[in-house]
C-alpha cells in the first residue's frame, strides 16, 4: 500500500487495512443477533452490522516503512475500520475486548440513547478483557462522526484506538471524490515506540499530551494526486489527545459545509487558519483550480516555528471540467430541535485552574464577567481565597475545576439538571490561560455567541473550542434523557478534573 492510496477514501471502501462494513444483505459471516431482531417488532430500518475488536497491533507511523510501532487498534488498523452508514439506518456494533484492560466505545457526536453512550460508571459498566458488549442504535443525523473508547481514554486513544463513523445523507452531495482525513499526534521515543508516560502531571496541567509525530489516517503525511477542476469533499477529524491543529490550505480556499457533522451555511472562513481542536470535525469542499499552481501544501501552523505538513496535493492529468461546477453545496439540515431562547433556562459553567489560571480568573472577575455569586458557588470569598483554591487544587492533583469543584469525581451530582424537552442556554467561561475544546455528549448545541458577539451562521456543534478568558454561549433542547458528560476533549484536562455531568430528567 502506498501513502497515496491511504488518502483516497472511495465512496464505499476505506483503503486502510482492508476494513469492511458489512451490510445487512452482505454475507459477512456475522450473526444476526436474535436478541435484537425480535419477532413482531416494527420493521427494522436497514441494519449495518459491525464487529469491533480493540487489541494489540502494529502500525507504520513514521516515514521509514520498515519501522513499525506497537499500537492498540480496532480490528488491527489505525484508524479502525470506517463505519459508513446511511442516515436513518441502524447500527449494531459488537465490541469484543481483546485489550489487557477494560474498555468501552463512545460514539462521539451521535444523538443516541444514553445506555449506548459508552461512558463507564455513567452509562454502562466497563467491558472487561475478554468481554463483549452490543451497541445498537439508529442514526438520526447525517455527517462526520467518530468512535473511540471512554475508559482510560488518555492511554487508549493515545495508543491508537479510534475510527471514523460516516453517516451519509439520503441525498448525498455531488462531488468527484470524497476523502476522510483523521489527524493524530503521537509521542514516540527514539525507537518509534509509544511513550508510556500517560497522564504526566505536566501534560495534565498544561496543553495536554502533545506528541512529536503527526499522522493522517495513521500514516505519515503523504502526497495526493488530484485532477484539475476536481471537486473534493474533505472530512477532517482531530483524534489527537491534546494537539490543536491550525490548518493552512495554501491557495485552495475551502468552503466549510458542515461542522461537527452538522450542515452549516456553506461559507469561506474569514480566519486565515482553520482551528481544529481534539474531537472536532469539519466537512470542506475544495475545488482544484483548472489553471495555475500545480502543487499545494496543507500545513498545520498552530505552534509558531513548529509547523507540520499534513498533505501535499499534486495537480496532474487532464482537467475534469473547465471551471468550478455550479453544483449545490448546501446540505439538508439534520432534525435537531431548535432551542426556544425566550423560554430557556440559563446556566453557567466556569472553568478554572491550570498554570497561570489565577491571573485569568482574577481578570474575568475584575471585568465583572465572573460575578461574586459565581465565585461564591466556587467556594471563593475573596482574592486570597482564589489563591488558596488554586494551591489546594494543584496539591490534590485536581488541576482543573468546573464551578470550583471536580464534579466527575466528588459525588456532588450533576452540574446542571434539566427537565426533558427544556431549552437550555449555557454560558461557558474559560477562566484559564489555556484553550479548551469542551464536548457535550448526547446532544448538538447551537453556538450563539463568543464574548457577547453573535457568531456567524450559529453552527450546531458538539465540541466548542474556547480561548483563554473567552465566554461562549450555547443553547440546546434537553431532549435526550440521561446523565451526559460535558468535558474538555484535551484528554489530560479531563483527567485533571475538567469534566462534569448534565442530567436530563
Ligand atoms: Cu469524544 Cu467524551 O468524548
Ligand atoms: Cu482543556
Amino acid at each position: 500500500m502506498t501513502f497515496k492510496s491511504s488518502f483516497c477514501s472511495g465512496r464505499r471502501g476505506f483503503l486502510l487495512g482492508g476494513a469492511t462494513v458489512i451490510g445487512a444483505a452482505a454475507t459477512g459471516g456475522l450473526p444476526l443477533w436474535s436478541s435484537i431482531a425480535r419477532a413482531g417488532e416494527t420493521p427494522a430500518p436497514d441494519i449495518v452490522d459491525m464487529l469491533l475488536r480493540p487489541g494489540a497491533s502494529r502500525a507504520s507511523l513514521v516515514s521509514n516503512p520498515a519501522i513499525q510501532t506497537d499500537v492498540w487498534a480496532y480490528n488491527g488498523t489505525v484508524p479502525g475500520p470506517e463505519i459508513r452508514i446511511r442516515q436513518g439506518q441502524r447500527l449494531r456494533a459488537r465490541l469484543e475486548n481483546t485489550l489487557p484492560q477494560e474498555t468501552t466505545i463512545h460514539w462521539h457526536g451521535l444523538r443516541i440513547p444514553n445506555a449506548m453512550d459508552g461512558v463507564p460508571g455513567v452509562t454502562q459498566d466497563a467491558v472487561k478483557p475478554g468481554g463483549s458488549f452490543d451497541y445498537v442504535f439508529d442514526l438520526p443525523d447525517a455527517g462526520t462522526y467518530w468512535y473511540h473508547p471512554h475508559a482510560n481514554t488518555t492511554e487508549q486513544l493515545g495508543r491508537g484506538l479510534y475510527g471514523p463513523l460516516i453517516v451519509e445523507e439520503t441525498d448525498p452531495l455531488r462531488v468527484d471524490r470524497e476523502l476522510v482525513w483523521i489527524l493524530d499526534d503521537w509521542r514516540l521515543d527514539d525507537a518509534a515506540m509509544i511513550d508510556s508516560g500517560f497522564n504526566a502531571m505536566h501534560d495534565v496541567s498544561h496543553a495536554g499530551r502533545i506528541g512529536n509525530v503527526v499522522t493522517v489516517n495513521g500514516l505519515p503525511p503523504g502526497e495526493l494526486v488530484v485532477r484539475p477542476g476536481e471537486r473534493i469533499r474533505l472530512r477532517l477529524l482531530n483524534a489527537a489527545n491534546g494537539r490543536i491543529f491550525a490548518l493552512d490550505f495554501d491557495e485552495l480556499a475551502p468552503t466549510v459545509i458542515a461542522m461537527d457533522g452538522h450542515p452549516v451555511t456553506p461559507h469561506r472562513d474569514d480566519a486565515p487558519l482553520l482551528l481544529l481542536g481534539p474531537g472536532m470535525r469539519f466537512d470542506l469542499v475544495i475545488d482544484i483550480p483548472v489553471k495555475g499552481k500545480t502543487s499545494f501544501a496543507v500545513m498545520d501552523r498552530f505552534y509558531d516555528g513548529m509547523e507540520n505538513r499534513i498533505a501535499s496535493l499534486a495537480v496532474s492529468g487532464e482537467a475534469v471540467r473547465d471551471g468550478v461546477p455550479d453544483w449545490d453545496m448546501a446540505l439538508k439540515p439534520n432534525p435537531v430541535p431548535e432551542p426556544d431562547l425566550d423560554q430557556s433556562t440559563r446556566h453557567d459553567l466556569v472553568y478554572s485552574g491550570g498554570m497561570m489560571g489565577g491571573m485569568v480568573l482574577q481578570q474575568m472577575t475584575q471585568s465583572g464577567h465572573i460575578t461574586p455569586e459565581m465565585l461564591n458557588r466556587m467556594g471563593i470569598e475573596d482574592m486570597a481565597g482564589m489563591g488558596n483554591m488554586m494551591r489546594s487544587m494543584s496539591g490534590s492533583g485536581n488541576v482543573w475545576a468546573v464551578n470550583g469543584r471536580d464534579p466527575d469525581r466528588d459525588g456532588d451530582g450533576p452540574l446542571v439538571t434539566l427537565e426533558r424537552g427544556q431549552s437550555c442556554r449555557l454560558t461557558l467561561m474559560n477562566a484559564t490561560a489555556w484553550l479548551h475544546p469542551i464536548h457535550l455528549h448526547g446532544h448538538a448545541f447551537r453556538l450563539l455567541a463568543r464574548n457577547d458577539a453573535p457568531v456567524n451562521h450559529q453552527p450546531w456543534l458538539d465540541t466548542v473550542l474556547i480561548k483563554p478568558g473567552e465566554r461562549v454561549e450555547i443553547a440546546f433542547v434537553a431532549d435526550n434523557p440521561g446523565d451526559w458528560l460535558i468535558h474538555c476533549h484535551i484528554l489530560e484536562h479531563r483527567v485533571g478534573g475538567m469534566s462534569g455531568i448534565i442530567r436530563v430528567l
